[in-house]
């Protein structure tokens, strides 16, 4: 709970939320978010993790992998899908590739994974660029649809032919 200010700030917040989602949340939809995540358990340590950053003990966004759904959204085995988001104040610090090269190093090294996905809206070129740096490659490119407006870039990272330390 002591991170449900931070948190609700991020998610008011047009720039964090404008390649995910598009519009900035509603205090009180940010609010009952929070409090659903509280109740969820994770799932096999596949789940999304409060980011701290030490030097403030502070919530500064929340990083992880977790499942990958397949079309009939069942998790599909060893696999999972990486993302994060670091409150704006603290962007271009390099806690996003921070983050997210230990979550790759966890998700192959502790939980056994053989691959890890991310998907990006197109256009969101920092987000691209860290799982660039983390040795992602593109698969395809999901076009927009009538109903779905946005177009979005999707990535893999395979087991065996990284090296991350
Ligand atoms: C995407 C996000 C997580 C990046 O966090 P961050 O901590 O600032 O990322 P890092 O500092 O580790 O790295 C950002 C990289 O993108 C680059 N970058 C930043 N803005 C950029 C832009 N508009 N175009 C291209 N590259 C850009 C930075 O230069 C840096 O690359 P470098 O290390 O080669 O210089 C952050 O902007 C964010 O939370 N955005 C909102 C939520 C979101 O979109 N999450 C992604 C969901 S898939």
């Amino acid at each position: 709970m002591a991170d449900i200010e931070a948190y609700c700030e991020m998610e008011q917040d047009p720039d964090v939320r404008k390649f995910v989602g598009g519009y900035p949340r509603r205090r009180e939809d940010a609010e009952n978010r929070f409090l659903r995540g509280l109740e969820q358990p994770a799932v096999k340590m596949l789940s999304m993790w409060a980011t701290i950053l030490k030097t403030e003990n502070r919530y500064i966004g929340r990083c992880g992998i977790y499942p990958n759904f397949n079309d009939a959204g069942q998790p599909i085995a060893n696999e999972g899908t990486l993302a994060f988001y670091i409150a704006k104040a603290y962007w271009g610090n390099g806690f996003a590739k921070e983050a997210g090269r230990a979550f790759v190093n966890f998700g192959f090294n502790k939980l056994g994974l053989k691959r890890i996905v991310s998907t990006i809206q197109e256009g969101n070129d920092a987000s691209a660029r860290v799982v660039e740096k983390l040795g992602f490659s593109k698969t395809y490119t999901e076009p927009a649809t009538q109903t779905n407006l946005r177009s979005f870039i999707h990535f893999e990272l395979n087991n065996s032919i990284t090296a991350h330390k």
